[in-house]
């Protein structure tokens, strides 16, 4: 059975090095973000998931693209776009924490509606969630509560998809050296000091570590309903 892999936020970072490493293992790919996924191959669909409308595009391109084995694949499907806002309780725009939330949340749950009557047993929905899907820091608080949901939509996935032959899991990523980490704390050499000084191996992650460990949840059935965390080791204080 053919292999397709779905995935949000593929133009780059994460989602960028799980493509690479899907097409390595032989996966068709889509991709769903505003910029491309340029890897050769990719099937990309322009969606700004905090647009009302994005997932007409999917839809229509859906249709065309699997094949025609009663019209499912083994799908791979991983949510890793997402947007990090700043902002805490008491101060966060009401327009900004609804935006983080169709992005990091909302779109993760159309999706998987969107791709279920495609997807054959052996598929899988891997979520890229956060370390701060189980803790929060301040001034971060949509984003914080957006990964806590996230976790929440992966639990009732797993409930949900039982008996289906489709398993799904959390993959919370720590610091990684995306330009998502990079535009969040800018060029401030002590805050990047202070950072890796809080990880036990006392470096960033790179994201085909992370991409890695999506591959592997993918591919192992054992791992439902599970939060994996991938931080190399955060240091206690
Ligand atoms: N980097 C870290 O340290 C870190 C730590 C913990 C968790 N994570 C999680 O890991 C995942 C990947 O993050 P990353 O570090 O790879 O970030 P990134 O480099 O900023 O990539 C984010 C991706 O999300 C897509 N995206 C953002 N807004 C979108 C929108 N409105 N519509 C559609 N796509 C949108 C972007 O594509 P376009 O801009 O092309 O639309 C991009 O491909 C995220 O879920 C993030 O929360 C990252």
């Amino acid at each position: 059975m053919a292999k397709v892999l779905v995935v949000s936020g593929g133009s780059r970072g994460i989602g960028f090095a799980t493509a690479q490493r899907f097409a390595r293992e032989g996966y068709r790919i889509i991709n769903l973000s505003r910029r491309p996924c340029e890897l050769p191959g990719v099937i990309n669909i322009t969606a700004d998931f905090s647009a009302a409308d994005w997932s007409e595009a999917l839809a229509a391109v859906l249709n065309d693209v699997f094949p025609h084995e009663g019209g499912r694949a083994e799908v791979a499907l991983v949510h890793s776009a997402a947007v990090m806002t700043k902002g805490g309780v008491g101060g966060v725009e009401s327009a900004q924490f609804r935006q983080c939330f169709e992005v990091n949340v909302v779109a993760a749950a159309e999706l998987v509606k969107r791709l279920l009557p495609y997807m054959a047993q052996g598929s899988s929905v891997v979520y890229v969630g956060s370390t701060l899907g189980e803790k929060a820091v301040s001034n971060t608080a949509a984003y914080v509560v957006s990964k806590h949901a996230l976790i929440g939509l992966m639990r009732s996935s797993c409930q949900d998809l039982a008996g289906k032959g489709i398993h799904t899991a959390c993959v919370c990523p720590g610091f990684t050296e995306t330009e998502m980490l990079l535009e969040h704390i800018g060029s401030d050499e002590q805050v990047m000091a202070s950072i890796v000084s809080g990880i036990t191996q006392q470096r960033l992650l790179r994201p085909e570590e992370i991409a890695d460990v999506i591959y592997f949840c993918s591919n192992n059935a054992a791992v439902n309903g599970a939060v994996l965390h991938a931080n190399l080791g955060q240091i206690e204080r």
